[in-house]
């Protein structure tokens, strides 16, 4: 008998499509907001129309008596949230109605919660706030005199190295606020049982939610449960909690109902985070022959006053290069904006614009090829820490994907090459992410009825995680995917890794591997004495593609774990993993552990009528052993589509006297479509990164889009002679071009 019949490819390293696939296109899979409770009542939230200011009074006279109203809260009769303390992770820790200080245009100010989202949208509408001491916005990026610079990486003297160096550039790159549109619109639906909290929330962390609205409630952590089945993408920004969650959670528990609270595309712009903007210069000194001798990034963010979390341009830059001196500061405005938040690859997306335009710029000072610049001055060990290298690979990113795109006919002249009447330009950048591990603990049944359970508490943000969880498994087992049945979304799992920085897959790598072993053996002695296995001890049997034998004879001699089960009369038996973070384990102290890729862009240029289009990309990607390459295109190919968006679309615009986002909905936030979208062509090195975990699989789904924005603008000066320092690139900038 074959070892599995069903088993056609192996479970790792091929393309498996979407396990939730045909749930996602047939409409049964669940989202936050799909969820809906007898009785259920609808939460809309009121947003203060100032951005600096003080609420001095709410009349909910006329909204309370609207149709279907059940209650107008402010921050008279909402009742005190707990601060989250150390709880977990919030990027806006101030709870929601605290006091009357209005810091960011929308801040919530008041919940109606009526019987139909129409009334108490409605409803919303009829609150009347009044406020005082008025201010325009503050938001200017130039530090206050208190507000400093500090240095965040060192080594050698940069300005001494600058000051002698042979050719230089100095120039100032800025990136504008992006704000996150997924598609699916955060919502949280909430329930209360008298006694515990039953929260469907759109999360990239059941567990850290979970944790932060338990404090944030003040209640027990085993009173709240947080199921996110599904998500619509987050990108960051559904990485931690935000107040609404709060709002829906606190009006369920008061008036004893199910409450429902989306957020409008509007509110989203405001009231759950965004990218915010950065100021970078970069200095750079080089011998003539193109060897770094100094990189200086000095860069500037921008946060809210109530909340910091850092933008922090130079996540990847202290170990991209060698150079003898280097020096990275830091400075934060904190101004009359709403929180920011991380937003994919935070940091290191808009740092690698300015450092890999910089290089770009340097090559032309140089006259060297911009990727020869970039094989002269890769580095043998991470010179910000003098760690080795877990495993780098950037040298191939850069030579492979040279090849693939063809990069040996590029003519350097701006505006020299051309194709069907159109201008091309052609240029490169490099891009890194960070590869780290977080805790996790797995579960893993082997079922009587042969199929197998896995289960965590993490989530699948729309890149694949049930997939991969299934190959790891499968893999593990020797059984086909298909029998692996996913088990996630639920905080009352096993606490799994939260779905960001790029680790979900190689944080469970080890916990699947220890509970899959775990499992095994588990089959193994209820195996062992029994039956077909009388007189053979555990020691003696092996679990091979699904099948329990003696070590002495082969698989195909043996038994199906499921006839072994059901002679016991046993459901099930189980084996639990877990696995430690790698922040600070001996491994990671060890090693520089690091993702590394090679973005090759080309635009077209047509002068006449002044259009830009993106026609061709060819991404080289070196992320480790890649579990499936299909759903890792899929993360390669969706990181270009928002690359493409920042390079030429992306920018929320607020209007200056009370810092509305105008531009908050999908008209008018130009994002990329399909028809923006280039040819994509990924290439992914396979070298397995054993250092991180045993698979060497580190993740995908950030790095796509670093670098991207400066592939773009290098490739924009190439066709236009024109250089955008300032993203996005606009037609305007582009009509200074003098090539036609
Ligand atoms: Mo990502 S910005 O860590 O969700």
């Amino acid at each position: 008998m074959a070892p599995d019949a069903s088993r056609t490819l192996p479970a790792l390293g091929h393309g498996h499509a979407r396990v939730d696939g045909p749930l996602k296109v047939s409409g049964a899979a669940r989202y936050s907001s799909d969820y809906h409770f007898p009785g259920l009542l609808y939460a809309v939230p009121v947003g203060a129309t100032i951005a600096h200011g003080e609420v001095a009074s709410i009349d909910d006279a006329a909204a309370s008596a609207m149709p279907g109203v059940r209650k107008v809260y402010t921050r008279a009769n909402i009742g005190r949230f707990y601060k989250p303390g150390k709880s977990g992770y919030i990027d806006e820790a101030r709870p929601p109605l605290d006091d009357d200080t209005v810091c960011y245009y929308g801040q919530y100010v008041a919940l109606v919660v009526a019987d139909t989202f129409e009334q108490a949208t409605a409803a919303a509408r009829a609150v009347k706030v009044s406020y005082r001491n008025v201010q325009a916005p503050d938001v200017r990026m130039q530090l206050t005199a208190e507000e400093k610079q500090t240095t965040d990486s060192e080594r050698g003297d940069v300005d001494k190295a600058l000051a002698s160096a042979p050719v230089t550039v100095d120039q100032t790159y800025t990136t504008p606020p992006e704000t996150h549109n997924p598609i699916e619109l955060h919502a949280s639906v909430a329930t209360w049982d008298g006694k515990a909290f039953t929260l469907y929330e759109t999360t990239q962390s059941i567990i850290n939610h979970r944790d932060v609205m338990a404090q944030m409630l003040g209640v027990p952590k085993e009173n709240v449960r947080i199921v996110t089945e599904f998500l619509g993408s987050g990108f960051g920004g559904k990485l931690w909690p935000w107040p609404h969650a709060l709002l829906a959670a606190a009006a369920a528990r008061d008036l004893g109902k199910p409450v429902k609270l989306v957020v409008t595309r509007q509110m989203m712009f405001h009231n759950v985070g965004h990218r915010t903007n950065t100021q970078q210069r970069m200095r750079l000194g080089a011998t003539h022959d193109g060897k770094l001798v100094a990189l200086r990034q000095d860069f500037l963010y921008r946060t809210s006053r109530t909340d910091h979390t850092k933008e922090d341009c130079g996540e990847a830059t202290a170990f991209l290069y060698s150079t003898p001196s280097l020096k990275i500061t830091s400075g934060c405005a904190r101004r009359d904006i709403a929180p920011n938040t991380a937003m994919r690859g935070p940091g290191a997306v808009p740092g690698l614009f300015a450092v890999e335009s910089a290089m770009d710029e340097l090559a032309l000072a140089l006259k060297i090829d911009p990727v020869e610049l970039r094989l002269r001055n890769e580095p043998t060990i991470d010179e910000s820490t003098n760690l080795p290298f877990s495993s780098r690979h950037m040298k191939e990113c850069l030579t492979e994907g040279a090849t693939r795109f063809g990069w040996a006919k590029r003519n350097p002249a701006v505006g020299s090459m051309r194709s069907d009447g159109k201008v091309l330009g052609w240029g490169v950048a490099c891009c890194a992410w960070m590869a780290q591990r977080l805790a996790a603990e797995v579960s893993v049944l082997l079922n009587a009825d042969g199929s197998v359970r896995v289960a965590s508490g993490t989530q699948d943000i729309g890149t694949g995680t049930y997939t991969m969880l299934a190959q790891m498994v499968a893999h593990d087992l020797g059984i086909a995917i298909d029998r692996v049945k996913v088990v996630i979304g639920d905080s009352a799992l096993p606490p799994g890794p939260l779905s960001g920085g790029s680790m979900v897959t190689g944080s469970l790598v080890p916990a699947v591997a220890q509970a899959t072993g775990k499992a095994v053996e588990q089959m193994l002695q209820t195996a062992s004495g029994h039956g077909a296995f009388q007189g053979a001890k555990a020691e003696q049997l092996a679990f091979t593609d699904g099948r329990v034998h003696l070590r002495s004879s082969t698989p195909d001699e043996g038994v199906p774990f499921a006839d072994i089960l059901g002679q016991a009369r046993l459901a099930h038996v189980e084996g639990k993993g877990s696995s430690r973070d790698s922040f600070g384990d001996a491994e990671s102290k060890k090693y520089s552990m690091h993702s590394y890729g090679a973005h090759f862009v080309e635009v077209t240029w047509e002068p006449a009528i002044a259009r830009l289009r993106i026609s061709r990309v060819v991404t080289a990607i070196d992320a480790g052993r890649i579990i499936n390459p299909m759903t890792g295109r899929n993360q390669i190919e969706g990181a270009i589509a928002m690359g493409v968006g920042m390079a030429l679309f992306e920018e929320t615009q607020y209007e200056r006297r009370h810092g509305k986002a105008i531009n908050s909905n999908l008209a008018d936030y130009v994002m990329t479509t399909h028809a923006d979208a280039p040819q994509i062509d990924v290439l992914f090195l396979d070298y397995p990164d054993t250092k991180l975990n045993a698979l060497g699989a580190r993740g995908i789904g950030e790095i796509g889009l670093a670098g991207f924005a400066a592939a773009v603008t290098n490739a924009v000066h190439h066709a236009t002679g024109v250089r955008v320092r300032d993203l996005p690139v606009k037609i305007e900038h582009l009509l200074t071009s003098t090539v036609v």
